[in-house]
């Protein structure tokens, strides 16, 4: 694996692999790499025979009281496991490299409906600085295919919507959440988490599957059922950003003839904010 920090570096290692007629995937990161991400490495494997991987702790998609300055910067450790799971090159550009006229006038790009709600209506900004780096990132490295997690829902749903509103010529993959043995997602975040938080935080997976458990039971009384999951959540020392039921394909709050859903939840632990999501489908 090689390591580029600049544009024109990674451009001259994808002009290469192209001339060879090689398939180009792609998995954008913030580092601070975990098997999550590795899964992801894998799956673009699967597909193409180049794959790149990107390192960029965005700025732009920070808020100002949010932890950029303290969001782990690991790129040493994540330079072997990328290169354990077979990753060809690793694109980890500057601040400067990425916004090199700075970030105050950015062109941005911003992504209506899917981006409004859930986590966007915490994080005012947050989707538009996503959708802008990963624009930008899709054009530095052109991919075939790019893989991204389910983990980040919503996410996933912004670049979908990105990639068809803007036509960009990348087919989009997404990734299954992987979780540590007792359910809770695997995420950079968790590394802020003390002994006490830890052991609480599997409390916020085992909340989503009684909750769909309920539902696929049954139980079409959503707002009752949600409130008191939220005070179960609250019991367990988690302060509940959201936790929202909705249709798993249009991302609208669940409707009665919604069969596709999908569970979503942000909740803080102590100052650390912790999401998750489960998809599930209902017959009737
Ligand atoms: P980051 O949080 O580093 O996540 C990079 C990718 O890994 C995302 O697609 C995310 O959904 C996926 N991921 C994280 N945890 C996962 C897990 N437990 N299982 C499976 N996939 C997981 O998401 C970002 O970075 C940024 O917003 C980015 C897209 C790179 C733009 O800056």
């Amino acid at each position: 694996m090689i390591t580029v920090h600049t544009v024109e570096q990674l451009r001259a290692a994808i002009r290469l692999a192209r001339a060879e007629g090689k398939r180009v995937g792609f998995v954008p990161t913030m580092g601070n790499l975990h098997d999550g991400h590795i899964a992801l490495v894998k799956r673009a494997q699967d597909e193409c025979e180049f794959v790149v991987a990107s390192i960029f702790v965005n700025p732009l998609q920070f808020g100002p009281t949010e932890d950029l300055d303290k969001y782990p910067r690991t790129l040493a450790a994540d330079q072997q496991r990328l290169e354990a799971a077979g990753c060809t090159v690793l694109f980890a550009p500057s601040v400067d490299q990425m916004y090199p006229d700075g970030q105050q006038d950015q062109t941005l790009v911003s992504v209506p409906g899917v981006s409004e709600g859930l986590c966007g209506a915490s994080r005012p900004g947050h989707f538009t600085g996503v959708a802008t780096v990963v624009c930008k990132l899709f054009n530095m490295v052109q991919p075939d295919v790019a893989v991204f997690g389910e983990k980040d829902f919503q996410q996933l749903a912004v670049i979908r919507k990105m990639v068809r509103d803007l036509s960009l010529p990348v087919t989009l993959i997404g990734q299954p959440t992987e979780r540590a043995a007792d359910g809770l997602a695997l995420s950079s975040r968790n590394g802020y988490l003390n002994e006490a938080e830890r052991a609480a935080a599997p409390q916020l997976y085992r909340t989503l599957c009684t909750v769909a458990d309920a539902v696929r039971e049954g139980r079409r009384d959503y707002p009752a059922l949600l409130s008191q999951a939220i005070a179960r959540l609250e019991q367990a020392g988690f302060r509940p950003d959201y936790l929202e039921l909705r249709d798993a394909d249009t991302l609208q709050p669940a409707g009665a003839d919604s069969r596709r859903l999908v569970l979503l939840v942000a909740a803080y632990l102590g100052k650390t904010r912790l999401i998750d999501n489960l998809q599930f489908s209902i017959d009737s």
